[in-house]
């Protein structure tokens, strides 16, 4: 990933006019007060960002020495200039200053959910969008299919065959916006036909269950162990959610000789793949679905691919539920827009989504080896685990360790990090652990981070 392309689109330099170096010192000033660069961000080098804004490097070299001796900056001779831990941090015009209570800013976010919004590839998006909505028919931006525009559906369908495995066709995709509301949708469906008892995970997100509960159906959640989540322990469900490729947040994938045994149950499955794509050490773990195509619905999002921001998930399903859900869809009155769907459609269908996938895949491959190594050597009785896919791992802290403690301790000091008791089902409380999601801060400041998560973890010895 390109650091400097990154800088430079965040910092959002506006050089216009004359007095270019003044300009430049503001818009770092701006950057910097607005948080959009953060205490312990490397700049680029005077060279590298004169080349990247087409200045003379004394401009740029000149910007940093005044903004070094305002207090803004720090430069260490021979190893770059940072953005200082407190700079002088005085309200912008019209801005008021925020009252010292409240929660601490967060300067380092390693949090999972969320991959790295730096890295979404704007331009590519926008050709996409230019070329799908100047060619779309008319009809295309009316209310639209409900299912979503045929012309995502065909990519999607494609796309989720060849990449994914599974088995689908244009007429049993449905579009939504998020996963969640396509949980919801599918679960309204389902306690309609008369389902009262869904089985989930023990380690996820309360919002999913809470989003199933909301639906009138009651939850029981399952084990997980080394295999995935333990499914003979399901008993009579009317439906069992599961995340089989990389199970969240424990990171394990679903045994095969369990995904056999529950498609003999007869259960029917909702298999939310939310970050199928990101498998790094061997080839990918295919979806679930294509084992009994009528049984289990499949559902994805480009939350985790793209950004959440773009709210365009979907759901492959069996025939016989295709029509319940399209009409629970149409009620809902929460229809994805018709743009964005053109434009997903192309973005697809162009080769520029495998594109991005492979990009992204590659930088968070190189973070996942980095923080591995790091925590290796830095706290080698701390085990990492769930690193084989996704854009998080779980860290097992020795017995004894504090978890509350910790993340309490890393957010004083303005990062913010999460225990595995925040997924944690009651019941089924297990050791001491952190979930790190390693895709959300920007290039510029992966590596400022993981030493900030470092230096927790040494803290508590
Ligand atoms: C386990 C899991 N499922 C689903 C999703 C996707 O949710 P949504 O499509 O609503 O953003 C996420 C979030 O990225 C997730 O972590």
């Amino acid at each position: 990933m390109d650091s400097r392309a990154t800088f430079g689109s965040d910092i959002h330099l506006d050089l216009a006019g004359s007095r270019v170096r003044v300009g430049l010192e503001r818009a770092l000033r701006d950057a910097i007060r607005g948080r959009r660069l953060v205490p312990g961000t490397r700049l680029p080098s005077s060279r590298q960002l004169a080349q990247d804004l087409g200045l003379a490097r004394n401009t740029v070299a000149d910007a940093y020495g005044q903004l070094v001796a305002e207090g803004w900056l720090t430069s260490r001779h021979g190893s770059g200039t940072w953005v200082a831990s407190q700079p002088v941090v005085a309200p912008a015009a019209g801005q008021t200053r925020t009252a010292p209570t409240g929660p601490r800013p967060v300067t380092f976010d390693l949090r999972p959910g969320q991959p790295d919004l730096a890295a979404f590839p704007r331009s590519t998006w926008l050709a996409a969008a230019r070329r799908a909505i100047g060619a779309a028919p008319n009809e295309s931006l009316g209310y639209g299919d409900p299912l979503g525009l045929i012309q995502l559906r065909t990519a999607l369908a494609e796309y989720l065959g060849r990449v994914r495995g599974v088995l689908t066709a244009p007429d049993r995709i449905v579009v939504c916006p998020g996963f969640t509301q396509a949980l919801a949708l599918v679960c309204q469906v389902l306690h309609a036909r008369g389902a009262r008892r869904v089985v989930t995970e023990a380690f996820g997100y309360e919002l999913h269950r809470s989003v199933i509960q909301a639906q009138g159906l009651r939850t029981k959640s399952i084990d997980v162990d080394a295999h995935g989540a333990r499914v003979e322990d399901a008993g009579a469900a009317d439906a069992v959610v599961l995340t089989p490729a990389h199970q969240f947040p424990l990171g394990v994938s679903l045994d095969p000789a369990r995904r056999h045994r529950l498609v003999e149950s007869g259960t029917l499955v909702i298999e939310d793949d939310y970050d199928g794509e990101f498998r790094y050490d061997r080839s990918a773990v295919g979806a679930m679905q294509a084992l009994a195509t009528e049984q289990i619905v499949y559902a994805g999002t480009a939350s985790k691919s793209l950004v959440p921001g773009i709210r365009l998930a979907w759901l492959a399903l069996p025939a016989a539920l295709v029509d319940d859900v399209v009409a629970a869809k149409r009620a809902s009155g929460r229809l994805p827009s018709a743009l964005d769907q053109l434009t997903l459609a192309e973005f697809i269908a162009s080769g520029a989504y495998d594109r991005q996938v492979r990009r992204v895949r590659l930088a968070y491959r190189r973070r996942r080896d980095q923080l591995v190594e790091a925590i290796g050597k830095a706290a080698p009785d701390v085990r990492i685990t769930g690193i084989a896919a996704g854009l998080h791992v779980l860290l097992e802290l020795p017995p004894g360790a504090d978890e509350d403690a910790i993340v309490r301790r890393a957010e004083d000091q303005g990062l913010a990090i999460e225990g595995l008791r925040a997924y944690t089902a009651p019941g089924h409380e297990r050791g001491p652990a952190l979930v790190v999601g390693y895709a959300t801060p920007p290039a510029y400041q992966f590596t400022a981070a993981l030493a900030a998560l470092i230096g927790t973890l040494a803290q508590w010895r």
